[in-house]
């Protein structure tokens, strides 16, 4: 082998090394040289429970969470990715860091408050009760003993019933389906969120005119977004102040009345 040869072996020996180290080096880790504020933000959500967050005729995730974080985001200047993700083990990929936050029409509890970081309330939610139009002898959680009550599975609504003495609950993965037993006599009536109940009563296609709501809130809750214990990834400080923004400068309120209808109770 001539001393030309055995440098262009060795370059090649070189290049070669680089790439795997190069290639080895991706395949771990992100590089230590991008900004970790351009890394978005993970958001899981249950869209199915409009107007909250569903997914429209696009299959995209729509809804006023939706909404309202991307104004958070965009006034904050980060980044948010969305994870549509069931409700029952929405809370368990949290502690499994599968993400960083929940943004789910999440009630904030005390029982909630134990186990995880809540931001500040974003929207006063209360549970009301739905029932078929022709309904007469159901006129609010009171008159529910002895009635079959439809609820989403490990909600505030769920809990709720649970509550009202001789009340029989019966529970569902998604609230549609809870509103669809609804129509179709399998249940006396769905306790539900306040918004998400007028959305279904007043908006939606296949059940508006069918349902009525009964009543006024019985419980008063408040929407909250949720982390992990001691916010690891520094997301609620900036999620606080983002809704300060944007609720100061009116994109709160135009969110509001273009999902939720009526104005926010201030
Ligand atoms: N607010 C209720 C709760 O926190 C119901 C939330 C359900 N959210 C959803 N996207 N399915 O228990």
């Amino acid at each position: 082998m001539n001393s030309r040869k055995i440098v262009s072996l060795s370059l090649a020996v070189i290049v070669l090394a680089t790439m795997l180290a190069a290639c080895s080096g991706s395949a771990t880790r992100a590089a230590p040289t991008s900004a970790p504020e351009t890394k978005p933000f993970v958001v899981a959500s249950d869209a199915s429970f409009p107007p909250m967050e569903y997914v429209d005729e696009t299959k995209a995730i729509v809804g006023f969470d939706i909404d309202m974080m991307n104004a958070v985001a965009a006034a904050m200047g980060f980044k948010v990715e969305y994870k549509n993700t069931a409700w029952d083990g929405i809370f368990a990929g949290l502690e499994g860091a599968a993400y960083d936050a929940v943004l789910s029409a999440v009630t904030v509890t005390d029982e909630r408050k134990q186990k995880y970081d809540f931001s500040e309330p974003y929207v006063n939610a209360g549970q009301i009760v739905v029932v078929r139009t022709d309904e007469t002898a159901i006129t609010g959680d009171k008159t529910l003993a002895g009635k079959l009550v439809g609820a989403q599975i490990g909600t505030t609504g769920a809990f709720a019933v649970q509550k009202i003495e001789g009340a029989k609950l019966k529970e569902y993965d998604t609230i549609d389906l809870a509103m669809l037993d609804l129509l179709n006599k399998n249940v006396d009536a769905v306790v539900v969120d306040t918004p998400v109940a007028a959305n279904y009563v007043l908006a939606s296609e296949n059940f508006k005119g069918k349902l009525k709501l009964v009543g006024t809130p019985f419980t008063e809750e408040y929407y909250g977004v949720l982390v992990r214990k001691g916010d690891p990834t520094g997301f609620l400080p900036k999620f606080n102040e983002g809704l300060k923004k944007i609720k100061a400068d009116g994109t709160y309120d135009k969110i509001y009345a273009k999902w939720i209808g009526v104005s926010p109770a201030k």
